[in-house]
C-alpha cells in the first residue's frame, strides 16, 4: 500500500468514527433518503438551499452502515456546502471515488455513491423530475 492510500484509509476512518455534518436541518428545502439493498443500511440528506434555490447553504446527514458509505455521507455532505445545484448533479460516480481516494471494488461501489445519489435524487424530487419514494443503488456495480 502507498503513503498516499494509507493517508486516505485513515481519513475514512476518520470521517467514519467523527462523522461531519451528522444531524438534522431543522426546515431543509428537502429531504430524502436512500439505502443499499445489499445490506439494509440507511441514509437520509436535508438540504437547505439559498432563497433562489441555486445553492446549497448547509446539508446534514443520518444512517447507518459501514465506514466506506458513512464516511462517503460525511465527506460528500462537507464538499456540497456552496455548491449549485447543477454543479452537484453532475457529480459521478468518479468523483466520489477521487474524493474517497481509495480503490473501491465493485460491492463497495454501492456504499460508496449512496449519499451521492440520495442528495441528486432528492433535488430531482424537489424540482419534480423524478417520483420515487427512497433511493437505492441496486444498479450501481
Ligand atoms: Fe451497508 Fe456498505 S455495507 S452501506
Amino acid at each position: 500500500m502507498s503513503m498516499g492510500s494509507d493517508m486516505y484509509r485513515q481519513q475514512i476512518l476518520d470521517h467514519y468514527k467523527n462523522p461531519r455534518n451528522c444531524g438534522e436541518i431543522e426546515e431543509p428545502t428537502y429531504t430524502h433518503a436512500g439505502e443499499n439493498p445489499m445490506c439494509g443500511d440507511e441514509i437520509r440528506i436535508d438540504v437547505e438551499l439559498d432563497d433562489d434555490e441555486e445553492v446549497i447553504e448547509r446539508v446534514a446527514f443520518r444512517g447507518d452502515g459501514c465506514a466506506i458509505s458513512q464516511a462517503s455521507a460525511s465527506m460528500l455532505t462537507g464538499k456540497l456546502q456552496g455548491m449549485t445545484v447543477v454543479e452537484m448533479q453532475e457529480l459521478d460516480r468518479d468523483d466520489v471515488v477521487d474524493m474517497l481516494g481509495v480503490d473501491i471494488s465493485p460491492m463497495r461501489i454501492k456504499c460508496a455513491v449512496l449519499a451521492e445519489k440520495v442528495v441528486q435524487d432528492g433535488a430531482k424530487i424537489y424540482e419534480g423530475e423524478a417520483d420515487l419514494d427512497k433511493t437505492t443503488t441496486e444498479d450501481d456495480e
